[in-house]
């Protein structure tokens, strides 16, 4: 499928999705926000992978927001629109029946930062800049920022940093626990990719239950959740998978996972 606001790509059970808009340092309009979806439909839809990771085009941005030029001249009922296709985006990457990882190389602000908080954890290199920065253009997050963001960090530091609007480094992101590690920018690929296909390696079913029950049960009181987590942790002893990981185990080989 042709894209023509993101690089897609896939190879050894990964799915790279690029923004690609580098001269607006890869704002998000309606039109990628779309396109986006259709990507994360189309990585849906393949068995063939297992991890997706979401990244920017160039060196500079990951996505620096929502596309302002868009928004400007928005009535209220478009700008209800446009928070809603982000919101549809953003639980579309969290329901995912994959793994999503953000390789955040460089501005993440606004939406960049929202969207990163919905991936299932955040790599970012040494010059990645985290923030919301809408209240200096008089409005507000609108992409689940005062939903997720709290929850990520506490709602005192959310609001400091949602209030504020100020930006801060992948260092800071990472002491706030909102980016899991950082790297040298010249590496932050190679290590995305390395963690990825460690995580492709292992029982597609399995890796696919523990993020819907990690994420189900997060919401939940701690005895749902277990429950919950049973019930699944049950359905993986209907899978060829677990015979063949344990029996692997126990014949001292690597298994080979068939995702069934
Ligand atoms: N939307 C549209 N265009 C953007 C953009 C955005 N969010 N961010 C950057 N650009 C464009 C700039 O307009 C500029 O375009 P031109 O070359 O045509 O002038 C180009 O990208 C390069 O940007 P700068 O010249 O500003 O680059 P810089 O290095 O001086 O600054 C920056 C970089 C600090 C990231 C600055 O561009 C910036 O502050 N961008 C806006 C960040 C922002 O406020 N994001 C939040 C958007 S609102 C939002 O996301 C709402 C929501 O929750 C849904």
């Amino acid at each position: 499928m042709a894209y023509q606001n993101l690089l897609f790509d896939i190879a050894d059970g990964i799915g790279t999705v690029a923004v690609n808009r580098p001269k607006a340092l890869n704002a998000l309009n309606t039109e990628t926000l779309r396109e986006l979806q259709r990507a994360l439909q189309e990585l849906e839809n393949n068995p063939e992978v297992q991890v997706v990771i979401l990244t920017g085009v160039g060196d500079r941005s990951f996505i620096a927001g929502a596309d302002i030029s868009e928004m400007r001249d928005m009535n209220s009922l478009e700008a209800i629109r446009f928070s809603k296709l982000g919101h549809t985006t953003l639980d579309q990457i969290e329901r995912l029946g994959k793994v999503v990882i953000a390789a955040v190389n460089g501005f993440a602000l606004g939406g960049g930062t929202e969207i990163a908080l919905a991936c299932d954890f955040i790599f970012a290199s040494e010059n990645a800049k985290f923030g919301q920065p809408e209240v200096t253009l008089g409005v507000f997050p609108g992409f689940g920022g005062t939903q997720r963001l709290p929850r990520s960090i506490g709602k005192a530091r959310a609001k400091e940093l949602i209030f504020t609007g100020a930006m801060i480094s992948a260092e800071e992101a990472r002491d706030f626990g909102i980016v899991n590690r950082v790297f040298p920018a010249e590496s932050l690929v190679e290590e995305t990719r390395r963690v990825a296909k460690k995580i492709a390696s292992n029982g597609p079913i399995a890796v696919q239950l523990a993020k819907a029950s990690v994420d189900r049960g997060y919401d939940v009181p701690l005895r749902e959740g277990c429950h919950m987590e049973a019930v699944a942790f049950g359905a993986c002893f209907t899978t060829m998978d677990q015979k063949e990981g344990m029996t692997a185990f126990l014949e001292k080989r690597k298994p080979r996972f068939k995702g069934k």
